[in-house]
């Protein structure tokens, strides 16, 4: 056997493990001794994992491993042992606690040699080494710890997008998500190509149309014409449709103005046919107005007769003289140049008196009756009439003498 203080790390633990398995050999066949010795190891190993946490480094430099028993040796590398494979389970103030731990001892590491440290203190150099390659390596260490946080994730990928817009950190789900995004766009219409000012490919290959022509100013005019008689010419249209187009529009306008006419031709039945004439007698003033010869034709167009002042078989008179031809019924003419009526039809010529004298008249006017009525005016009575060659002319109702 080497000297055990000159014995490294290693071959003190391969030496123990070497003794442990021989120790457990032996008490194979010693079953009282081994059930104390496995529980006195495992007291041994129960109070080192009591102890571990709080004296594993400060124990170790109080002992040499000379000095040390097996069972000590053991207790203290399964507390170390302990305490390294708990390392990475604890959390990153343990880790950092035992880096600060650590800390202290790893100047001191490099002025002892292996050969001289104590198992604590190389045990303790080798767990500040671990915790500082687990401190060196921060995300791969939170990798397995992030991956089942991140598994979820493709879920919520469109949150991503805001989160794309805003200027914090993104996370690698977030990043490839927006990497892996399509940028390419799908076909646009034209409407939303001139929108976002961008040209369609069918737009880029069409052939380039330069723009119409300014319509001259002298072609407007006809065009307005155009479109008034179009305007016209559909307003007409619409009144024939309206007027003309349907049979039945036309039906019902006939019959109702069929009704309408026999409505009037039944209103005009109930009223009898009278002629409206003047009345037969009617006053043609005083007769001290009429001067002698004088022959009044005031009366003529309204009553249709001529108030005379003559002279007729020695009596001065006033007659009324009927103005119809006796020849066919014309109305003759008095001409006071002449002194005679004058027939227009057939030239009957009538003296002053009524007396015919030329043309085919075959006897004299017609007289009215006359006389003086109760305000002394003169009032004829055209109901009665008086002949000449009747002798009636010398009824003193035929005049009014003066
Ligand atoms: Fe007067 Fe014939 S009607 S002359």
């Amino acid at each position: 056997m080497p000297d055990k203080d000159k014995m490294s790390v290693e071959e003190i633990l391969a030496a123990c493990r070497r003794m442990d398995g021989g120790g457990s050999a032996k008490s194979s066949g010693d079953q009282p001794t081994e059930g104390d010795a496995s529980a006195q190891s495992q007291g041994a190993s129960s109070a080192g994992a009591t102890e571990a946490p709080a004296t594993p480094p400060p124990a170790g430099p109080k002992k040499k491993p000379s000095e040390m028993s097996v069972e000590e040796i053991l207790a203290a590398a399964r507390a170390e042992k302990r305490g390294g494979a708990a390392a990475p389970q604890e959390s990153a103030e343990s880790s950092e606690a035992a880096s600060e731990s650590a800390q202290p001892a790893a100047p001191a590491a490099p002025a002892k040699k292996p050969s001289e440290m104590s198992v604590a203190e190389i045990l303790a150099a080798a767990r500040a080494e671990k915790a500082k390659s687990q401190a060196s390596k921060p995300a791969a260490a939170a990798k397995p710890k992030v991956a089942p946080a991140a598994k979820p994730k493709p879920k919520p990928k469109p949150a991503a997008k805001p989160a794309s817009t805003t200027s914090g950190p993104l996370d690698t789900a977030s990043i490839l998500a927006a990497a892996r995004k399509p940028t390419k766009r799908g076909p646009v219409s034209k409407e939303e190509a001139a929108r976002a000012g961008k040209e369609t490919p069918a737009a880029r290959t069409a052939p380039k149309v330069p723009p119409m022509p300014q319509k001259p100013e002298f072609l407007k005019p006809a065009a307005k014409k155009r479109e008034s008689a179009e305007t016209r010419r559909g307003f007409f249209a619409s009144l024939t449709g309206i007027a003309f187009g349907s049979a039945m529009a036309v039906g019902f306008v006939s019959l109702a103005v069929t009704h309408l006419l026999w409505v009037l031709g039944f209103a005009r039945y109930m009223f009898p046919n009278i002629l409206i004439e003047p009345p037969s007698k009617f006053k043609v003033g005083f007769p001290d107005v009429i001067g002698p010869g004088q022959v009044v034709t005031k009366f003529k167009a309204r009553f249709g007769v001529w108030i005379v002042r003559n002279e007729y078989e020695g009596v001065d008179q006033i007659y009324a003289l009927r103005s119809v031809c006796t020849h066919l019924g014309c109305t003759p003419n008095w001409l006071e140049a002449e002194q005679k009526f004058k027939c227009p039809c057939h030239g009957s010529g009538f003296y002053k008196s009524g007396i015919n004298f030329e043309g085919p008249a075959p006897r004299p006017l017609e007289r009215y009756a006359i006389r003086i009525a109760d305000d002394g005016q003169l009032e004829v009575d055209k109901s009665r009439k008086f002949q000449q060659e009747l002798g009636q002319w010398s009824d003193p109702q035929s005049y009014v003498p003066v």
